[in-house]
C-alpha cells in the first residue's frame, strides 16, 4: 500500500466542518480534525470553549447543527450512539475526562 493510502486508511476519527449551536450561541465553530491511529490528542482551552461538547458530538450524545463525524471512514453523524461501537470506546474516554 502506498504511503499516502496508508495515511488515509489509518484515520480513526474525522470531524468535518463540525458546528454546534445552543440557544443561538455557536459553541463548536466549524471544527475540522483528523485523528489517526497511534495519535494522542488533547483539547485545551478555557472553560466553556466547547471541549466537552466536541467530545459529546464525537460520542453521538449530541447531534451537530451541521457538519459530520466519521469513525473509521463511516459517517456516523446520524447514527444513534447505542447502535454502534462508539459508546464503548468514547464513554470510557468521556469517563476518564470527567475524572481528570
Ligand atoms: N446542553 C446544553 N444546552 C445549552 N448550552 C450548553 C449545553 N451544553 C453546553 N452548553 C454551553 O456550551 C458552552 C460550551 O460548553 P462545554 O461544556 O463544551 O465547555 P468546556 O470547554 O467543556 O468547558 P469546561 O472546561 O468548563 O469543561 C458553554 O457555554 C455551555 O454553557
Ligand atoms: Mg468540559
Amino acid at each position: 500500500m502506498a504511503e499516502r493510502e496508508r495515511f488515509r486508511a489509518d484515520k480513526i476519527i474525522e470531524l468535518r466542518n463540525l458546528v454546534k449551536v445552543f440557544d443561538g450561541i455557536t459553541v463548536v465553530d466549524d471544527v475540522n480534525l483528523n485523528i489517526r491511529k497511534g495519535e494522542f490528542v488533547t483539547f485545551l482551552g478555557p472553560s466553556g470553549c466547547g471541549k466537552t461538547t466536541t467530545l459529546r458530538l464525537i460520542a453521538g450524545f449530541e447531534k451537530p447543527t451541521s457538519g459530520k463525524v466519521f469513525i473509521e471512514g463511516a459517517d456516523v453523524t446520524e447514527t444513534p450512539y447505542f447502535k454502534d461501537m462508539r459508546c464503548f470506546l468514547i464513554s470510557m474516554f468521556l469517563g476518564m475526562w470527567h475524572l481528570a
